[in-house]
């Protein structure tokens, strides 16, 4: 898909069929994360990939909003360690997975959590590891629409999002 379509008419994902992602699929949207620019290419990022029945449970507990991790085909905690725009770097690796699973008609969202922590204990991180956000993917339960029945014009029109003129400044 070309880029400028692919991010007009990606949107969150939230509910998804029963089918698993195929192993290579699983594959393209880390290798997309590990791909990612960071601080002095630090690469403080870590995924971890939440395969255990029981785990995903207690995770599912730990969001706002358990059905997303119940209903999803992948779950890809995407955790930091040291120092930097920790925060920034992991969005970078996460944006780059959501884009790259879209490309191949695979949705996903990023998942909040209240107390981080409390994941991070769920996950068996290592000394000054933390979650920064879990994001879950899988085949969308209701068809989506195709990005190619529109223009990323189209899509950028119909994208609940404030108006250039509201966020740029020019100084
Ligand atoms: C840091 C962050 C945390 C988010 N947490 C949640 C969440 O806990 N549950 C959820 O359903 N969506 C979550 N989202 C998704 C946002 O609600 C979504 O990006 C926004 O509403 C735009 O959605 P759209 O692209 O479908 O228009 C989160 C997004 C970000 C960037």
């Amino acid at each position: 898909m070309e880029t400028r379509l692919a991010i007009a008419s990606r949107r969150e994902t939230r509910r998804y069929d029963a089918r698993p992602l195929p192993n290579d699929t699983i594959e393209r949207i880390l290798e997309a994360g590990r791909l990612a620019g960071s601080a002095s290419n630090r690469q403080p990022w870590r995924f971890v990939v939440v395969e255990d029945e029981e785990v995903r449970a207690r995770v599912a507990e730990c969001v706002f909003e358990p059905g997303n991790v119940r209903g999803a085909a992948l779950v890809v905690a995407v955790v930091v360690s040291g120092k930097g725009p920790l925060a920034f770097d992991a969005g970078r690796a996460a944006q780059n997975m959501l884009l790259s699973a879209h490309d191949e008609g695979v949705g996903g969202s990023p998942n909040g959590m209240p107390d981080p922590e409390r994941v991070g204990g769920l996950l068996g991180l290592e000394e000054g590891e933390r979650p920064v956000i879990v994001l879950t993917f899988g085949y969308p339960a209701r068809a989506r629409r195709d990005p190619g029945s529109r223009t990323p014009e189209e899509w950028s029109e119909r994208a609940h999002r404030l108006p250039l003129a509201e966020l740029v400044r020019r100084v």
